[in-house]
C-alpha cells in the first residue's frame, strides 16, 4: 500500500457502523491486510465503565460529559494511528463522529500523519430497519447487559435523540455513504482509487439477513478417477447421480445456485429449477503448466513443482498460473456476490476455490487454507449464528 488508510465510519447510533466494521475488517484480512477495528464505545466503557452506557453521558448540553467523551474519542483515534504507524495497513474507526468539528480534527491528524482517509456514512432512513438493528444492538451490545427490556429500549432513544440533536451528515471528501444497507451508494471518492472502489462494492453488498450460504464441490468428473487437475471433464455416472442427489436435497428452498464456468459445475447444477447463476470468477484455480496433468505426472514431469508447492502452498504459483494467494484475489468478486444475495446461497464450485471461500466466512491462517478438508460429495453448510457476530459451520 502507497499510504497507511484510516477508515473513519460516520452516522447515528443503530445506523449498523460496527457490523460494517467488522465485515470488512474481515474482507480485509482475508485478503491479507493488517487491519484492525477501534471502537470508541469501547474505550469508553473500559476508561468510564458500565454507568457512562446510560443516555445522560450522551447529552451535548452537558459539557463536562461533552468533554469525557472527547477526550476519550482522541485516545481511541492515537491508540489506531500508533498502530498504523508501525505495523497495521488499514485501521477502521468504529465511532459515530456525527461532528463537522470532530470530523475536522479527525482529518487533520490523518494529513498531519501522512494517513490517506475516508469517511464512511451509515445512513438508514426505513423504520423497520432502525428498529431491526436497534434490537440487535440492544441484545449485543454490552452496554445494555444491565438494563430491563423495555428501559433499555427507552434509555436509547433518548440516546439517540441527544445524537440527532447535533448530527450532521458528512460532506468532506472523500467519503462513501452506504444507504440503507445497499439500496444506494453515493461515491466521493477518485474514480482511480481502486482499494476504495472495491470497499464501496463490499460495504454496498453487505445486508442483514440470516442466510446461509452452502458450498460443495461438483459431482465426480472423468478427470477425478484419473487424479487429473484443471480441464474441462464433464461428470460421470456417480457424478450425474450426485447432482440429481443434491438437486433433491434443496427442493422447495428459496435458493439461488452460483456456479463457476466450468462444464462439471454447470451439470452439477443442472437438476435445479431455481435461478442459476454462472460467476466465472468461480474457476478452479489455474494450474497453468500443470493443467491435465495427474499428480503422479506432475512429480514424474515438474519435480520442482511438486518441491516448491509441498514447500509453501499457499504462495505457490503454477509456472503460468494461479497461487492461492492470486486465487483470492479473483474469488473476492464472488464474495461480493454473495454478500449482495439476500437468499440462501448454494456454491457449486472447485476445492481449491472452495477452500477459499471457507476462509472468508471462517478466520483461517493462510498456511493452512490450502489444506481445508474438502472432499468430493460433501454440503457445507455456513450458518450466521445471529447477525452481529461472525459464522458457525458444520458439515452435512
Ligand atoms: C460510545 O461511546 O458508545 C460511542 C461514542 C461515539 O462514537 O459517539
Amino acid at each position: 500500500m502507497e499510504k497507511k488508510l484510516a477508515v473513519i465510519m460516520a452516522g447515528l447510533p443503530a445506523r449498523g457502523k460496527s457490523y460494517l466494521s467488522l465485515r470488512l475488517q474481515r474482507y480485509l484480512e482475508w485478503q491479507g491486510y493488517g487491519a484492525r477495528i477501534f471502537n470508541v464505545g469501547a474505550y469508553r466503557r473500559e476508561t468510564l465503565g458500565p454507568a457512562s452506557s446510560r443516555s445522560d453521558f450522551f447529552d451535548p448540553r452537558e459539557p463536562s460529559f461533552a468533554r469525557e467523551r472527547e477526550r476519550i474519542a482522541k485516545r481511541c483515534f492515537g491508540d489506531l494511528a500508533a498502530w498504523l504507524e508501525e505495523d497495521g495497513d488499514i485501521a477502521i474507526y468504529d465511532a459515530t463522529n456525527v461532528t463537522a468539528s470532530r470530523r475536522a480534527y479527525l482529518k487533520d491528524e490523518c494529513e498531519k500523519r501522512g494517513f490517506a482517509f475516508v469517511f464512511v456514512e451509515n445512513i438508514c432512513d426505513y423504520p423497520e430497519l432502525i428498529e431491526k438493528i436497534i434490537w440487535i444492538k440492544l441484545e449485543h451490545s454490552a452496554d445494555y447487559g444491565a438494563f430491563a427490556r423495555d428501559a433499555a429500549r427507552a434509555d436509547f432513544a433518548r440516546r439517540l435523540g441527544h445524537y440527532e440533536s447535533v448530527y450532521e451528515t458528512v460532506s468532506e471528501e472523500p467519503h462513501m455513504k452506504i444507504i440503507n444497507f445497499g439500496q444506494k451508494v453515493v461515491r466521493a471518492f477518485s474514480p482511480g482509487d481502486i482499494l476504495l472502489a472495491e470497499m464501496a462494492d463490499f460495504l454496498g453488498a453487505v445486508n442483514l439477513m440470516d442466510k446461509e450460504v452452502y458450498l460443495t464441490r461438483h459431482g465426480q468428473t472423468y478427470f477425478n478417477c484419473e487424479d487429473r487437475i484443471g480441464g474441462d471433464s464433464p461428470l460421470t455416472g456417480e457424478g450425474v447421480e450426485y447432482a440429481r442427489r443434491l438437486a433433491d436435497h434443496f427442493k422447495g428452498r428459496d435458493l439461488v445456485v452460483f456456479t463457476s464456468a466450468k462444464r462439471r459445475t454447470i451439470e452439477t447444477a443442472s437438476f435445479f429449477d431455481c435461478e442459476r447463476v454462472v460467476l466465472p470468477e468461480l474457476n478452479e484455480i489455474n494450474s497453468g503448466l500443470c493443467d491435465g496433468l495427474s499428480y503422479a505426472e506432475i512429480t514424474e514431469k515438474h519435480r520442482d513443482v511438486s518441491e516448491a508447492r509441498g514447500n509453501d502452498k499457499f504462495d505457490f504459483r503454477y509456472p503460468g498460473g494461479e497461487s492461492y494467494r492470486d486465487l483470492i484475489q479473483r474469488v473476492k468478486k464472488a464474495v461480493i456476490r454473495i454478500e449482495a444475495e439476500k437468499r440462501d446461497v448454494l456454491v457449486i464450485a472447485h476445492r481449491a476455490v472452495n477452500r477459499c471461500l471457507v476462509s472468508y466466512f471462517i478466520p483461517t491462517p493462510p498456511e493452512e487454507v490450502p489444506y481445508i478438508e474438502m472432499p468430493l460429495d460433501r454440503i457445507i453448510r455456513i450458518a450466521r449464528l445471529n447477525a452481529h457476530y461472525g459464522c458457525d459451520w458444520k458439515v452435512i
